[in-house]
C-alpha cells in the first residue's frame, strides 16, 4: 500500500479591509444584485500599501509554523502571478520574515490562478520520493482591476498557506490528475502593466470547456467516478462561477446539479473576492470549515484553473480527526474584525504609492497585522515583524 500524502495545515489570511459592492454599485448607479446575485460576491478584500503578498503569507504562514514546528521542512513553494520581484522568490522574502532554516530550497511559480496546484503537485511529488520531509505551498495574490472596468467587482486579495506531507492530518491528495492546457488570450498581464488585460465572457467559456476537458482525462486516467464526491470545490473568481462550473459538469456527466455539494465551498469567497491562485484552496478551507457534517472519509473534487490557460481536475479525501486542525475561529475572527471602507477611501488604497522610483519610500501604517512592508530603500523592500 502507497503511504498517504497530502495536507497537514491549511491557514488563510485576508487584509481587514474592505469595499462592499453595495458601496461601488451606488458609485456605479446599477442594481446591488448585479453583483450579489449575478456574480454572486458580497465584499472586495482590500489590502493597504505596507500590505502584499508578502505579508499576507507572513501572516496565513504563521499558525502554521506555531503548530507544527520548522522540523523536516525542505522546501517552500510560493505560487503568485502579483509578484514583487522579476528576479528573486517571494519565498526568499518571506524566509527572512518567518526565520526560517538556512537549509531549505524556494521557488517562485507562476501560471495565472493555477500556480498552487503545480506547487501543491510538486509538494506531493517530494514527499513521494523523501517521506521524512515537508513542504510548505504559499498561494498569495491581489487581484486588481481597473477602476470601472467590467472586472473591477472581482477584485480581491488573500494567501492560503500549507503544509505537505505524507500521513496527512487533513487531506489525502489523490494521485489522478486531469489536465488541460489551450495557448488562449482571456486574461493576462504583460509587464508593463500593473493591472491585467482580459476577455471576462470569453474567459468565463474558456473556463467551462476547460472543465470539461480536464473531467474527461480525469476519467480517461482512471478517476473516481462523479457519484463518488460529496463536495466539489472549485477555482472561483466570484462565486457564481461555482455554481456556474458545477452545472456545466453535471451536465456533462448527464445528472442534476446538487447545489449543496458546492455552496460550503463559496462562502469565504464571497466575502473576499477573487484572490488569483489563493482561491480555489480558500474555496477549499471555505467547504471544511463551514461543513456541519462530519467530512471523515468523504471525497472532494478539486478543479483549478489559470487562465492562458491551464487547468487540471483532481481529488482529495477527507482523513479522521481533520477537525483539530483546522482553523475555523480564527478565520472567523479575521473576516468578522474587518472594517468596510467608503468609496473614496477605497479608491486611495487602490492606488500605488507614490514615489517607487524614490531613493526611499517609507510605507504609511495601514496594515492591522503583525506584518507589514515598512520602506522601499534603494529599490530593496523591508519589512517588519511587530511581534505576536
Ligand atoms: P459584466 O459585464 O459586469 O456582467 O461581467 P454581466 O452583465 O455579464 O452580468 C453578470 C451576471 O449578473 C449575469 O448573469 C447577469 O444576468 C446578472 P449570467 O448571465 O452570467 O447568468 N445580472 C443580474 N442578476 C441579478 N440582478 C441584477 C442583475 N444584473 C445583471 N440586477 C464578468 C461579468 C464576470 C464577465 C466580469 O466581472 C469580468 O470580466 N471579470 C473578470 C474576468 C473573470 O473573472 N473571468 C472568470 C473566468 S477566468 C478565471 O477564472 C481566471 C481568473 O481568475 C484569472 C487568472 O486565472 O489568473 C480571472
Amino acid at each position: 500500500m502507497t503511504q498517504p500524502i497530502g495536507i497537514s495545515a491549511l491557514s488563510f489570511h485576508t487584509p481587514h479591509r474592505y469595499v462592499a459592492l453595495a458601496t461601488l454599485a451606488e458609485h456605479h448607479g446599477i442594481d446591488p444584485e448585479k453583483f450579489s446575485r449575478g456574480i454572486g460576491q458580497d465584499k472586495i478584500a482590500l489590502p493597504g500599501h505596507d500590505e502584499d503578498v508578502v505579508t499576507m503569507a507572513a501572516e496565513a504562514l504563521a499558525p502554521v509554523l506555531a503548530a507544527h514546528g520548522t522540523d523536516g521542512i525542505d522546501t517552500l513553494i510560493f505560487a503568485t502571478e502579483t509578484g514583487i520581484d522579476q528576479s528573486k522568490s517571494a519565498g526568499i522574502y518571506l524566509h527572512g520574515l518567518m526565520n526560517l532554516p538556512a537549509n531549505m530550497r524556494h521557488v517562485e511559480v507562476k501560471q495565472a490562478c493555477y500556480s498552487a496546484t503545480a506547487a501543491l503537485q510538486m509538494a506531493c511529488a517530494h514527499v513521494a520520493r523523501h517521506p521524512d520531509r515537508k513542504v510548505l505551498v504559499i498561494a498569495s495574490d491581489v487581484a486588481r482591476y481597473d477602476l470601472d472596468s467590467s472586472g473591477e467587482a472581482t477584485q480581491g486579495a488573500g494567501a492560503v498557506a500549507m503544509l505537505v506531507e505524507a500521513d496527512p492530518k487533513i487531506l489525502e491528495i489523490g494521485t489522478v490528475s486531469g489536465v488541460f492546457t489551450e495557448d488562449i488570450m482571456d486574461f493576462w498581464r504583460p509587464n508593463h502593466r500593473s493591472t491585467p488585460m482580459f476577455d471576462g465572457k470569453y474567459s468565463a467559456l474558456r473556463y467551462l470547456n476547460a472543465l470539461v476537458e480536464a473531467w474527461r482525462d480525469y476519467q480517461a486516467g482512471g478517476g473516481r467516478a462523479y457519484e463518488d464526491f460529496a463536495r466539489f470545490c472549485y477555482h472561483l473568481p466570484f462565486s457564481r462561477m461555482g455554481d456556474k462550473a458545477h452545472r456545466h459538469l453535471a451536465k456533462e456527466v448527464g445528472t442534476r446539479a446538487d447545489a449543496a455539494a458546492v455552496t460550503p465551498g463559496l462562502t469565504y469567497n464571497r466575502q473576499i473576492g477573487n484572490c488569483y491562485t489563493a482561491s480555489l484552496y480558500l474555496a477549499l478551507i471555505s467547504t471544511l470549515e463551514t461543513a456541519e457534517e462530519d467530512l471523515t472519509g468523504a471525497h472532494l473534487g478539486l478543479f483549478s484553473y489559470g487562465s492562458g490557460a491551464t487547468a487540471e481536475f483532481f481529488d482529495a479525501t477527507v482523513v479522521p480527526g481533520y477537525r483539530d486542525h483546522l482553523l475555523g475561529a480564527r478565520h472567523g475572527e479575521i473576516l468578522k474584525s474587518r472594517a468596510a471602507v467608503p468609496y473614496d477611501a477605497y479608491t486611495a488604497l487602490w492606488q500605488s504609492p507614490k514615489g517607487a522610483d524614490a531613493a526611499r519610500v517609507d510605507m504609511p501604517e495601514e496594515a492591522a497585522g503583525r506584518f507589514r512592508l515598512a520602506a522601499i530603500d534603494d529599490h530593496k523592500r523591508i519589512y517588519a515583524d511587530r511581534g505576536a
